[in-house]
């Protein structure tokens, strides 16, 4: 696997796993391909820009002529696809760009490399297409029940991978990862949007009672895990991606005020997501068994997040005043009224 193509490399996960395997990897070139979305950044990237084993190509998934010159061009040995509408509230917005992208986009994208005979795809999925758990962990091997439009979408584009390596044989894996937070994390998801809404003094709008439960994984321990799955994983098989650090909402928010030094007045109880999923729960044992282990706890993970966001004001800033501003009203214009 010496030329891998990154898709939807320009966002959170994507430009950190870039990031991870340049510096892992010497005889390795990858090729960033991403249409660069409301969520996709060039800043994200800006580091490795120079970095003579790093191209990027701007384009969409879905289309196939662009995806096949890619492919071509690049003589590209395996796909890491991170490339998705990525975020549940804007799902229950708006679905139709999630099934174009997380559906149709996932389709064309397999069959191209069907066509180029891609060695290995990986599917980057999450935790939400097995739906909300009251109590122990999903393993692999239960059922997709998904509920909201984003998770949906996500077990479509799952199921299109499965079909792809039963049907034509195709070298395909999947990670369902679970709540990742780190540096160059757009400020719509959770904790970048608390974390520079804290450090302006703003509302942070905490959905229902804040009880929800998420697993919450280190950008870092995700890219690993990827990378671990990508060389080690079984073909047409999933694998669970989890945190293994389950905490309520209201505590993660609570202890990164602290971190922070800010008041815990800030948090306003808002009217809830619809269809919000009570808790996300993984057992990971699949794939310990490849040899994955954490690279820090929880807490410092938190710490090391927050100094990136007090010492990134460049990076968030550009970005909150612009096309997020319509976004923020139209989400919590009411709720924080
Ligand atoms: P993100 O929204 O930050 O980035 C998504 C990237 O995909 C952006 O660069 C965007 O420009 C690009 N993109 C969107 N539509 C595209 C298209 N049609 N063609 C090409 N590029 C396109 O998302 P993220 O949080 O980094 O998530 C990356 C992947 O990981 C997604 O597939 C997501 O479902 C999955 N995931 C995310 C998390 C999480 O907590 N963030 C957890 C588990 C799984
Ligand atoms: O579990 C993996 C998933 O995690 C990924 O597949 C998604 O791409 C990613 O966006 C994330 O989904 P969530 O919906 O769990 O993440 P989000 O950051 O939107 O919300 C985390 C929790 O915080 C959730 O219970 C909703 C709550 N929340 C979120 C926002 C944005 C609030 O209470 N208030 C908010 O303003």
């Amino acid at each position: 696997m010496k030329n891998i193509m990154v898709t939807g490399g320009a966002g959170f996960i994507g430009s950190n796993f870039v990031r991870y395997m340049l510096s892992k990897y010497d005889d390795i070139n990858i090729v960033v391909y991403d249409k660069l979305t409301y969520a996709g950044n060039l800043d994200n990237l800006e580091d490795v820009s120079q970095d003579m084993r790093y191209k990027f190509v701007r384009g969409d998934i879905a289309d196939r002529n662009a995806v096949a010159g890619v492919l071509a061009a690049n003589r590209v040995d395996a796909v890491v696809n991170f490339a998705a509408e990525s975020h549940v509230d804007r799902s229950i917005l708006d679905p139709d760009a999630f099934i174009k992208t997380d559906v149709m986009g996932v389709y064309v994208l397999l069959d191209e490399c069907r066509k180029h005979r891609v060695d290995r795809f990986l599917q980057v999925s999450t935790d939400e297409v097995y739906g909300t758990i009251e109590e122990g962990f999903f393993k692999e091997g239960d059922p997709l029940e998904p509920n909201s439009p984003y998770s949906a979408s996500k077990a479509g584009g799952e199921l299109l991978v499965r079909s792809y390596h039963v049907t034509y044989g195709m070298d395909a894996v999947i990670t369902r990862g679970s709540n990742t937070f780190g540096p160059y994390q757009y400020p719509e998801k959770l904790l970048p949007l608390f974390i520079t809404n804290a450090i302006d003094d703003q509302p942070l709008p905490l959905y229902g009672d804040g009880m929800q439960v998420r697993d919450w994984l280190y950008v870092e321990d995700h890219c690993s895990g990827i990378d671990l799955v990508l060389h080690k994983g079984k073909a047409g098989e999933a694998y669970n991606l989890g945190g293994e650090n389950e905490r309520h909402n209201i505590d993660v928010i609570k202890q990164m005020l602290a971190v922070l030094g800010k008041p815990e007045s800030l948090i306003t109880l808002v009217v809830d997501r619809p269809g919000h999923d009570r808790r996300y729960a993984l057992d990971n044992a699949k794939l310990h068994a490849l040899g994955w282990e954490h690279s820090r706890t929880f807490d410092k993970a938190l710490e090391q997040t927050v100094s990136w966001y007090v010492e990134n004001e460049w990076w968030w800033r550009k970005i909150k005043s612009g096309e997020f501003r319509e976004y923020y009203e139209r989400q919590y214009g009411s709720r924080l009224k």
